[in-house]
């Protein structure tokens, strides 16, 4: 599958790294497409991962990952335009965070999903891997088992298609919650495990479900 990934920082990284080791084409995207580290990066992932600007990874990908910041999304969505993104699956994986002095959710009453699928009505956006760090993201392996990953979203299909990328890179336990309003849900993960591994002091939690 061709996949289009906005950011090129350590999740656009990581992402872009799991799904070509599973067979996939990746044109990843930053502010800076022509950075010397970024090309060095490419280089090292073979000739199936290209960089590229926004607006061509967007034009590139079946599936688009949003991995900047929060603070850029809407500003890159504008940029790339809606129409660039009909009908395509967009993976939303972002956090609005703010660190005060106990990091605490910077929406009320609503979440990024739901926000992303108000600014993009004719994407199909599922929102999911946002509650784990980068480095549990691919390949999640722990000595207690298997973490569990939700996703959710509106379109049916399109949360077939992320869930089989998520299959990809290792995520075998995968719930989906239902439509883009349980997005405040997963952020909410989000936060309930970043304030464990702070008020534990270690960090790489992630949730799994027990079944009797
Ligand atoms: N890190 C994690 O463990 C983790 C886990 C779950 C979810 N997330 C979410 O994943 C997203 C990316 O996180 P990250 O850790 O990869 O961050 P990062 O390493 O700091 O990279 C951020 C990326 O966003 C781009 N960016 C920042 N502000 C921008 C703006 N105003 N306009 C355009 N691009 C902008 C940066 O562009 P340049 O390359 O041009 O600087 C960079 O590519 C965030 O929404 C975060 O909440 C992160």
């Amino acid at each position: 599958m061709k996949i289009g990934i906005i950011g090129a920082g350590s999740v656009g990284k990581v992402l872009a790294k799991g799904w070509l080791d599973s067979g996939h084409t990746v044109k990843i995207s930053s502010r800076d497409p022509m950075s010397e580290s970024l090309f060095t990066w490419k280089e090292q992932m073979g000739p199936d991962c290209h960089i590229a600007t926004f607006e061509e990874a967007a034009a590139f990908g079946e599936v688009i990952v949003l991995a900047i910041n929060w603070s850029g999304v809407e500003g890159v969505l504008k940029k790339i335009g809606q129409d660039a993104l009909q009908q395509k699956v967009i993976i939303d994986l972002s956090n609005a965070v703010e660190f005060s002095e106990t990091p605490q959710l910077a929406l009320k009453n609503t979440s990024a999903g739901e926000l992303i699928q108000q600014w993009l009505p004719n994407s199909r956006v599922v929102k999911t891997l946002n509650m784990v760090g980068s480095a549990t993201m691919v390949n999640p392996h722990y000595d207690q088992g298997i973490p569990v990953m939700y996703l959710c979203g509106n379109d049916a299909e399109a949360k077939e298609t992320v869930g089989q990328l998520l299959r990809d890179i290792g995520w075998e336990d995968r719930i989906d919650l239902g439509d883009i309003t349980r997005s405040g849900l997963l952020e909410s993960l989000m936060l309930t495990c970043l304030i464990s591994e702070i008020r534990q002091q270690e960090f790489g939690f992630a949730f799994a479900l027990l079944r009797k």
